[in-house]
């Protein structure tokens, strides 16, 4: 259980005091710091670009998750690797050129993930494997925080770490999308490695705290 990395998403945080939701996420002993990049085009939502990123970037030292939410990332990445991301996500819907994508943010010295829709089949991976250092199963339909878990996400992950092992591949999945307390087991079992969670962390009366619950619970003890 030692590879289980907790996330806490910002986009569940108070964006005018993004300094103290850094300073609870590293109270708490958060691994990474997930940021939800959003264009109004891929998403309805519009929220944060680089420049947010880089001032996030000099205000920690946690690891960065960035989540890019936004289409043709290939025309923007590089500004999201210039600002410090760790960690670079991009949706195999909003590209036509996936391969690109993650050899651009591997060249740019951050790990290269690619995030899945809950609709679009975990077998689109396979032809990305050797890029790939991280996919990420949306259990909710990205665009909100907020949202409810969606069930089928747990068969998903269990089938994309067998995929990836059938192939050879050591691929991290990480799982975005109304995570708490009550699926953080499950989804752990299935081989998830890295739970994001905005509300069930944010929405807490006690974030730092509810960081240690989750992972708590990930790792089967009781939350
Ligand atoms: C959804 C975002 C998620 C979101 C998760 O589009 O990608 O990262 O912040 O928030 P919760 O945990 O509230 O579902
Ligand atoms: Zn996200």
């Amino acid at each position: 259980m030692s590879t289980l990395r907790i996330a806490p998403s910002l986009l569940a945080a108070d964006f005018a005091r993004l300094a103290d939701a850094l300073s609870i996420a590293e109270e708490g002993g958060a691994d990474l710091v997930h940021v939800d990049v959003m264009d109004g085009h891929f998403v309805p939502n519009l929220t944060i670009g680089p420049p947010v990123v880089r001032a996030l970037r000099n205000a920690t030292r946690m690891a960065l998750d960035v989540h890019l939410m936004i289409e043709t990332p290939e025309e923007t990445l590089s500004e999201y690797l210039d600002s410090g991301a760790d960690w670079v996500s991009v949706h195999v819907e909003a590209t036509r050129h996936l391969q690109r994508c993650l050899a651009l943010i591997r060249k740019g010295g951050a790990k290269a993930g690619a995030a899945l829709n809950p609709a679009t089949p975990p077998e689109l991976l396979s032809s990305a494997w050797s890029d790939l250092d991280y996919a990420v199963v949306m259990s909710v339909n990205p665009g909100w925080g907020g949202q409810a878990f969606l069930p089928g996400s747990v068969e998903k992950v269990r089938r994309l770490r067998a995929a990836a092992s059938e192939a050879g591949v050591r691929l991290v999945v990480e799982v975005d999308g109304g995570v708490d307390t009550g699926n953080s087991r499950a989804l752990v079992s299935a081989g998830a490695e890295i739970l994001v969670a905005g509300t069930a962390i944010y929405g807490a009366d006690d974030p730092a705290a509810a960081i240690g619950r989750l992972r708590a619970s990930a790792e089967g003890d009781r939350a």
